[in-house]
């Protein structure tokens, strides 16, 4: 089934098979692989008593932070059904304050309020919409005049090199954009969304965001494993081409 409707469908059937590998993976203060994390950048600030939603929340574990860090209302949306069960668990202890953790495609608005959150917020998930402009245009409905919207995903450049034999080759063009099974993904179906960092910037623009900062500076922990430049994410890779990049924005007060 080649609709956005299909990939949509395998995907989330995918997730729900894999959900367990990725359970507390890719969750805040992490922004992902090899980027400095939100206690270097600081780009949510003062998150007590803002009302918060994650796209693409996966097992809960960013929301829990911004638990800790004081949000006052948690609200997520993941399209795997495990997913949002395991968040469900996870965040019990913030019954009080988690509001609703919607099962739902982010390329569908679930029936979020509008133009009530402070943060809205992805990690590592954004990269899976098969329809960005629309993703963008949910997001922006949901957020506050004033609101800001802060995601990351990997680098579009980073799939696009390899080591091979005894250095890092371009294997792609970076300009090849648009929808296809992710390569990191060899064992199943997994479409994700293959655009250039301007691609994002410019749609941002278009939908209405004014950008406050774009992330592509890298990180390289010292206890980093070396010697396997091969791997998907290797820190000799990282010292050459970020792994992931991070876009900040604001929705205007007009
Ligand atoms: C790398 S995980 C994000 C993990 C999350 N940051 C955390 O703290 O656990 C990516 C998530 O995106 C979700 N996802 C994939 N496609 C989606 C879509 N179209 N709409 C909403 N969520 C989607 C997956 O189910 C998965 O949970």
């Amino acid at each position: 089934m080649a609709t956005t409707e299909g990939f949509i469908l395998s995907n989330k059937k995918s997730w729900d098979e894999v959900a367990p590998r990725f359970f507390g993976r890719t969750a805040l203060p992490s922004y992902g692989p090899f980027a400095p994390d939100e206690d270097k950048l600081n780009l949510l600030g003062d998150i007590s008593g803002a009302k918060v939603l994650e796209i693409g929340c996966g097992s809960g574990h960013s929301l829990q932070y911004m638990a800790s860090r004081g949000a006052e209302e948690l609200w997520g949306l993941d399209l795997s059904d495990i997913q949002i069960a395991t968040a469900k668990t996870l965040l019990e202890p913030y019954m009080a304050i988690l509001k609703q953790l919607f099962q739902s495609p982010m390329e569908q608005d679930p029936g979020l309020p509008r133009s009530y959150f402070e943060i809205v917020y992805s990690i590592y998930a954004i990269g899976w919409t098969v329809d960005l402009p629309t993703t963008l245009q949910n997001v922006y409905g949901y957020l506050k005049p004033g609101g800001i919207f802060v995601f990351s995903w990997e680098h579009p450049l980073h799939n696009r090199i390899k080591f091979e034999g005894d250095s890092f080759v371009v294997k792609k063009s970076y300009h090849e954009e648009g929808l296809h099974q992710c390569e990191a993904w060899n064992d199943r179906t997994a479409i994700v969304n293959q655009l250039k960092l301007s691609n994002y910037i410019n749609e941002l623009v278009r939908t209405g965001f004014q950008i406050e900062r774009v992330v592509e500076d890298v990180y390289v922990p010292e206890n980093a494993e070396i010697g396997n430049p091969s791997r998907w994410y290797s820190s000799e890779k990282a010292e050459l081409i970020p792994a992931t990049f991070i876009i900040k924005c604001v929705k205007p007060k007009k």
